[in-house]
């Protein structure tokens, strides 16, 4: 502001005392020196008036250039405008006024011819400027190509990494993480492969853990989501993913991808979801296995079972069909019976294959689903304490469904052989099951009626006597 006064004033000033000055030096322009005298004092006076206008004018775009151009670009395209377009469309400007004062104050002269004759000039001082127009040009085609913009996050192999700063005439200022200052030419960036991550894209990070072969998959990855999901910086757009990446030598190795609200955050980021991950496995007894080696002397290959027998026993017995059967025998059906585990999703038991064992759920859930019309459909979701698999054990029938775990699912696995040993013992138990059968069968069909019910259970009766040997 006191400069535009400073300047007007100036103006005035010039134009006030311009008559004065003349009569004073050059009133009377008798003789040709005078005249000559005269007319340079004229070019001299209209000169200063195109150089003060000119100042006035830079003053009153780079005040406009702040006031309206940089917050409607800013508001227009979300990022800070850099200097490489502010000073372009500035030159544009100072051109046109420039031209409009010139010949205003020169109306006689041809500014074209001005031009041209200096052009040799322009010949020499491009030679002599070669290194910097070479910049200008690298930052104008960069400023075309929009490869990055001010804020976003760059990494540049041979250089660094860092947040960029400004985008000038001759280079670009990127900031390190070690709030280092890092200059590059246009030139030279123009030869670069550089790594953007937007300011205003979803940028992911990648962060690494291991955990030993004891500890559940489903539960480290379903632990792992949520400890990250809640961590600061961590955008609620999409949710994390939880993979397994390798089964390494001292452990599970694994993957956590996630997503970032503000990606120049991201080492502390990484850092805080470390720190989560740890706290989370803490909670829920999970170790990790890096970066040590865990050496484990097993006496059996088995790794699924941490249950003692007593366990098996009271869930065998709490299992309905099995109520008629007393102590021994349901402790020698846990003794001859194996525990599987399986991941959520996993097939437990897949319709059309040859069966000879059942299960009985310890614990989770299973889907048992036929296809219809080429989709999945469920008939039943089965708990902890039901059984399924015993229509194939029982008549010999390929398996009449797919059973698949819908949480990871630990399941007793009882063979063909334990059951015939049951049934020597325990014949009620044939009809029992038989009864059983018959009903699910029935949900599997569309519509069934009672009677049919009855009539199966009776066939079936005979068929698990039959294929058992029993009399
Ligand atoms: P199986 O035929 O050996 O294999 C698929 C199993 O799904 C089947 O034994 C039953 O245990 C179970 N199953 C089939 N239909 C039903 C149903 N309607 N309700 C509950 N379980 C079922």
């Amino acid at each position: 502001m006191v400069a535009v006064t400073f300047i007007i004033a100036a103006l005035l000033l010039l134009n006030f005392l311009e008559p004065s000055l003349r009569d004073y030096f050059f009133g009377v322009t008798d003789t040709k020196m005078k005249q000559t005298a005269a007319n340079s004092f004229d070019q001299v006076v209209k000169l200063s008036r195109v150089l003060l206008m000119m100042i006035l004018v830079i003053v009153i775009v780079r005040a406009l250039m702040n006031a309206v151009f940089a917050p409607l670009f800013r508001a227009s395209t979300g990022y800070e405008a850099s200097s490489i377009i502010r000073n372009a469309f500035s030159i544009v400007l100072y051109v046109i006024f420039f031209v409009f004062i010139f010949k205003n104050q020169f109306p006689d002269v041809d500014l074209g011819a001005v031009f041209t004759t200096s052009a040799i000039f322009g010949v020499i001082i491009g030679l002599a400027l070669q290194d910097t127009l070479g910049n200008l040009f690298a930052g104008i085609s960069l400023q075309a190509d929009k490869p990055f913009q001010v804020g976003d996050v760059v990494n540049i192999p041979s250089k660094g990494t860092g947040i960029v700063e400004s985008v000038t005439w001759r280079g670009v200022k990127i900031r390190t993480f070690t709030n280092r200052i890092l200059l590059i030419s246009n030139t030279s960036l123009g030869k670069e492969a550089i790594e953007v991550a937007p300011k205003n894209n979803l940028n992911a990070r990648i962060v690494f853990f291991n955990t030993l072969y004891t500890d559940s998959p489903a539960k480290t990855l379903h632990i792992v989501r949520e400890a990250v999901r809640e961590a600061d910086n961590v955008s609620q757009k999409i949710a994390p993913i939880v993979r397994v990446r390798d089964l390494a030598a001292s452990g599970i190795d694994w993957e956590v991808k996630y997503w970032l609200v503000d990606y120049s955050k991201y080492n502390d980021t990484d850092a805080l979801i470390r720190q989560r991950i740890w706290y989370a496995f803490k909670r829920a007894g999970i170790t990790f296995a890096f970066p040590t080696q865990t050496l484990h002397i097993a006496p059996r290959t088995k790794i699924e079972t941490h249950q003692d027998d007593t366990t098996l026993i009271e869930r065998l017995s709490n299992v309905e069909i099995f109520a008629p059967l007393n102590e021994d025998e349901v402790s020698r059906l846990a003794s001859t019976s194996e525990l599987r585990v399986f991941a959520p999703g996993e097939a437990v038991i897949k319709a059309g294959d040859q069966g000879s064992s059942m299960f009985v759920i310890n614990r989770g859930r299973v889907r048992v689903q036929i296809s219809d019309n080429g989709k999945p459909r469920t008939v039943a979701t089965l708990n902890e304490g039901d059984f399924f698999g015993e229509m194939a054990l029982f008549t010999g029938e390929p398996r009449s469904a797919n059973v698949v775990a819908a949480e990871e699912t630990e399941v007793l696995e009882i063979g063909h052989q334990a059951m015939k040993q049951l049934f020597d013992t325990n014949p009620d138990l044939v009809e029992a099951l038989s009864n059983e059968v018959a009903e699910r069968r029935a949900g599997l069909k569309k519509e069934e009626s009672k009677e049919t019910v009855e009539d199966e259970s009776e066939g079936l009766f005979k068929t698990v006597k039959r294929f058992f040997g029993l009399h």
